[in-house]
Order: structure tokens, then sequence, then C-alpha cells
């Protein structure tokens, strides 16, 4: 726009009138009802609250007065729309008609926004040009005593400018909290990958899937397939729920040209069940006999499956209860016998079980048996029995990875063990779906001292989305130092010599990973883990997408997957306390793995 017309369309902008900045000791002219509002505005996140931000001043509108459980209205004067819109900031939870600010014109509600499950205030932003002139109330309503039954709301003015950003619905795959490089289902709720297998070059994710709502329910395998792990078209579900339950979770593998599918029907009870595909996937006919292993203990579910060359059998590792697991035996898939129940202490639920060779060492293969939460045991297996020591190992330190499942039937000359995970319980607030999957990523077996232990990294096809590199070679860094760059995707390489330094963090998108040299450890989004130096160097790779964050620390050994909403484009920097430390840093920003 040229000077005159931004001038001109400036002076036709009227000051913006503010209804309520709730700095008051009191709401003033407002009325309070029930028990949630107090006498007044709150002074910042109350008790038992987690941390509230995002308000304006000292006070704003906060429910959780007492707990969830305290509900009314709060509602103002009438006022005359005689702006285009009304601006608010806006948190807490996202109850739709339940924790909302409502827009009232008579009797009517005209508008209604509610939270998005979080504490931090955002803007909202109300275009009502064509109310333009009615007359209005503002409701501040909290109908919800539940989990997350409060809303915080703070500044509410009319203003000729819009202040939050729009929420993006469509195009599909664009929408303002889709990933962008992580499997999330086209629309609903998502939960543990199911039926991991490749065949004709197609990997297949089938995952649990409700097909009929944004939370948990009605579970059904949904099914995903991609020529490289990285880009995903989601087809058709493949398995329903029938009389005997709905569908969880279980595994694939190939048997001559077909699929077999192992789930648990979740009736009552829980049993094991076989469905076959002849059509690569698109479509499975259950086997006329299920179920082929009837109930054994508890809830038993998440049937893995193995081929064990040596005895020519198929083995399946199934969870039972409590902290005991299960491994089967079977030539056909149809009829099992119990091999042996172990005990997995602080795990449960979704048995992996399978070889791998031990990195640098010929010849030396041992079995890795993965919990749900990705703790594992290594050991030796002769086709009846586990033999393995020591409590579980833990690789995966992060807030949100769960139910981690790997590949079968991956040909002998790619030769990798492939695991994916569910990022479980991040927040995608407003969009049609629910919840992510993490990277799938490469797992090595690696000898650390007199220890096996697994490391793991994203698969090489991700450097496929690498749009644009930069390089920072052996840079001194004190203080602070900008990476150049603001890109929402990335994937970060650091090399670090700390040197003397007491801490070395990662700043991206207003978060941080950070590094203290005091009690090495990593921390990100909250979650910690140990991480030493190997030759004076931390190393980490780090892979940012719009809703979570990964971190692999030297070369894996350590893995943080966690979720978080990242707003803003704040420069991507490092910040060095405490000494002057060295830095290689590779930079590679991302293109969406979504083809629009
Ligand atoms: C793990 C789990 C499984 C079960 C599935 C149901 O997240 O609880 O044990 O099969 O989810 O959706």
């Amino acid at each position: 726009m040229s000077a005159l017309p931004l001038l001109l369309a400036l002076l036709a902008q009227s000051p913006d009138l503010v209804l309520a900045d709730f700095e008051g000791a009191d709401y003033g002219a407002w009325t309070a009802q029930g028990s949630a509002f107090g006498r007044g505005p709150a002074r910042g996140t109350l008790p038992k609250q987690q941390a509230v931000s995002g308000f304006e001043g000292g006070g704003l509108v906060d429910t959780f007065l007492g707990g969830d459980a305290a509900q009314g209205t709060l509602t103002s004067p009438e006022f005359t729309l005689e702006r285009r819109f009304v601006n608010f900031l806006l948190g807490g939870g996202d109850h739709p008609g339940e924790t909302c600010v409502e827009l009232v014109v008579g009797d009517e509600v005209v508008r209604s926004s509610t939270g998005g499950d979080d504490e931090r205030l955002e803007w909202e932003s109300w275009d009502v040009a064509e109310l333009a002139g009615r007359r209005a109330r503002i409701r501040i309503a909290d109908r919800s005593s539940g989990g997350w039954g409060h809303v915080d709301v703070d500044s509410i003015s009319l203003s000729d400018t819009r202040r939050a950003a729009p929420l993006v619905l469509a195009p599909l795959y664009a929408e303002t909290w889709r990933p962008q490089f992580h499997f999330s289902s086209r629309t609903n709720w998502l939960n543990d990958p199911n039926g991991l297998v490749f065949l004709d070059g197609e990997y297949h994710l089938f995952f649990q899937h409700n097909p009929r709502g944004r939370e948990w329910g009605n579970m059904s395998w949904g099914h995903a397939v991609s020529p490289d792990l990285v880009h995903w078209t989601q087809l058709d579900d493949a398995l329903e729920p029938d009389a005997l339950g709905t569908i969880y979770s279980g595994s694939a593998v190939v048997v001559g040209s077909r699929i077999a599918a192992l789930y648990t029907a979740a009736g009552t009870p829980f049993t094991q069940c076989l469905a076959y595909s002849m059509d690569r996937g698109r479509t499975f006919t259950k086997f006329a006999k299920n179920p082929v292993l009837p109930h054994v203990a508890g809830e038993n579910r998440d049937p893995k499956l193995v081929w064990h060359s040596q005895s020519a059998r198929w083995v399946m590792a199934l969870y039972l209860e409590g902290e005991t697991y299960a491994l089967f035996a079977s030539t056909d898939l149809e009829s099992w016998s119990e091999l042996e129940r172990f005990e997995m202490p602080g795990c449960s639920e979704c048995p992996d079980f399978f070889e791998m060779p031990v990195e640098g060492e010929s010849g030396e293969r041992r079995w890795v048996f993965t919990a749900a939460n990705g703790q594992y045991l290594v050991g030796r297996f002769d086709g009846r029995h586990f033999a393995h020591e020591g409590a579980p190992q833990r690789v995966e330190f992060g807030r949100n990875c769960y139910a981690v499942q790997s590949w079968s039937n991956l040909p002998a000359s790619d030769g990798r063990r492939i695991q994916i995970g569910w990022m479980n319980g991040g927040r995608y607030p407003h969009m049609p779906f629910n919840q992510q999957m993490s990277l799938p990523c490469e797992l090595r077996l690696v000898r650390g001292g007199d220890a096996l232990h697994l490391e793991k990294s994203p698969v090489r096809e991700l450097e496929r989305l690498r749009a644009r590199t930069t390089r920072f070679d052996a840079i001194e860094v004190a203080g602070r130092a900008e990476l150049g760059s603001r890109a929402e995707l990335l994937d970060l390489e650091l090399e670090i010599e700390p040197r003397k330094a007491s801490e070395v963090a990662l700043r991206v998108r207003g978060e941080s990973v950070r590094w203290s040299a005091a009690n090495a450890t990593l921390e990100c989004l909250g979650a910690s883990a140990p991480l030493g130096l190997e030759d004076g160097r931390l190393r980490l790779r780090v892979l940012v997408d719009r809703t979570s964050i990964e971190v692999y620390g030297n070369g894996g050994r350590v893995v943080q997957s966690s979720c978080c909403l990242l707003r803003g484009d704040a420069p991507l920097a490092l910040e060095v306390l405490g000494g002057t430390a060295r830095v290689r840093a590779v930079v590679h920003e991302l293109e969406p793995a979504w083809k629009r």
C-alpha cells in the first residue's frame, strides 16, 4: 500500500473501546451468577492451577475458583456493537458451549468461543460487521465441572482491527495445528500404531482410530500407506468392530502374498483374532473361526507377531495384565500354544519382540522386547524361552511417546528395524483431528561397556524434506547467537563443546532445549533426560514440527519426544551461560510432507 491510502485507512479507524480489563477489585457493572467468579477478578494463577499466562496487567477472569467444580456466568452491561471486531484474550477448557465466552443479542447467542485446554490466554476475535449498531452483551460462562471445567478471560474490547490470527481449518493438512511431517489422521481420534508391515514397496501404517469422534472410542483400524515413511496417504479404515468386540491394537505379517493381521477383539472377554488381506491391506476378511486365542488373563491384548526361523514357527508376544507379558507359538497363526510368561517391571501393554544384529560385532545377534512405554529388555531367544537380564532399559525420556511398534517384513537388503510410536496426549485445539504419530525411527543395538542398549534416530528418508541448509562451522558462542532462521519446520544437527560453560540452550520458536553441565541433563518441554558429554562433546539432533519437538541426544542414546503448540516465529538461537562453547550447527529448513 502506498503512503496516502495507508494514511487514509488509519485515519478512518476509530480508537478501541475497552469493555473490560479486569484490573479492578470487583466486576463493576458486570453481573456474576453462581460460584465460579468470586467477588472480583483473579490476580493471576489460582491455587492448585497450572501457571496461567498471556493475560494483560495483573487481573483476569479465572473460573478455576476452588477448582474445576465451580460453575456460573458473568454478564456485561449492554453495549452497542460500534466496531467491526470484538477482541479478547481467552484460555481454559475446550468445552464448546460450556467453558466459553458468548456474544448475546436479545436472547440469542450469536458468537461463542472456547479455550484450547490451555492456561495460556490467546487472542480471539469475532468479526461482527453484520451486527453493526446492534445492542449486545458479553457472557462469560462456566457450565462444566469436569477436567478443564474452567475459563480464563481478559482484555475485552471493540476494535476496527482483528487481534487474533485467524484459525485455519482448510485446506486439509494445512490447518492451524496440523503436524506437517508427522502422521495424523485426516479426521478424528488416533492412538497406537498397529499392523506395521512392508509389502510391495509400500509401508503400511494401521492405527487405532475412532471413525466417529475426536475422542477415544469405537476402536477400529485406520489405514495409511507410504512409499517412504514420510509421505502418507490415508485409505479407508481396514478393520471395523464386530460381534466379538471393537478392534484394539495388534500387528501384521506377510504370509505368501497375503497380509495377516492379528488383533485384539475387545469384547467380553478380550480375545485375539485373525484377519487376512489378499489386496495389499485394502480390504480384510476376518478368519471364520475367530478367536484364534481365547481369553488367557485380565484384559490380555496387543498381540505382536514375529517369525522365528530356527524353529520355523510364528511367535506371538502378548500383554496379559499388571506387568506380565506372555509368548505363544504357532505354525499356522490359527492355533497357539503358550511358551512362557514373564514380568516387565514398570511396563504394560503393546509388546514388540524382534531380533537385531549387535552393531559392529559380526554374527552377534540378540532379541529385544519392548513395552508400550518404549522400555526394553535385551536377551537371547531359542524359540521357547527369552533369556534376559536386568531391569528394563530406557531410551525415550519425553512426555509424549507410547505404544511403540516396529515394521515387519522389510527386505533383508534393507535390514533396518524401524519403530514408530503414538505421541500420546498432544493437544490440537479446534482441529478436525486429534493426536499424532512420532517420527519413524531406525533402531540400533549398540554395546556400551558391558551392556547392550538401543539407539534411535529418525529414518534417513526424512532428509528428503530438507529444503534449505545453512551451516555454521566451529563458531564460538558466549551469551546469545542467532542461527539465522525463523522457519517453522526444522531439522537441526548440533555438535557442542561446552568446555567450561554451565548451560547451553537451543531456543526454538519460544521453547528451549537446555543442557546443564552440573547434573548432565537435557531438559525440553518439562521432560528431562540424563545426557553426559562424549569426548567433551554433546551431539543433538532436533526435529521441530508445528506441534512437537523431538530431541535425539548423542546419536540417539537418549530421546525426548514431546508435543507442544509452537506459536510465533522467534529466531532460532543458541544461549551459552558461564563460558564460551564451540558449536558446529547445521540448520535444515524442511518442507511439509503433505502434498497439496
Ligand atoms: C494402548 C492401548 C492398547 C489397546 C489400545 C486401545 O494405548 O490401551 O493396550 O489395545 O490402546 O485403543
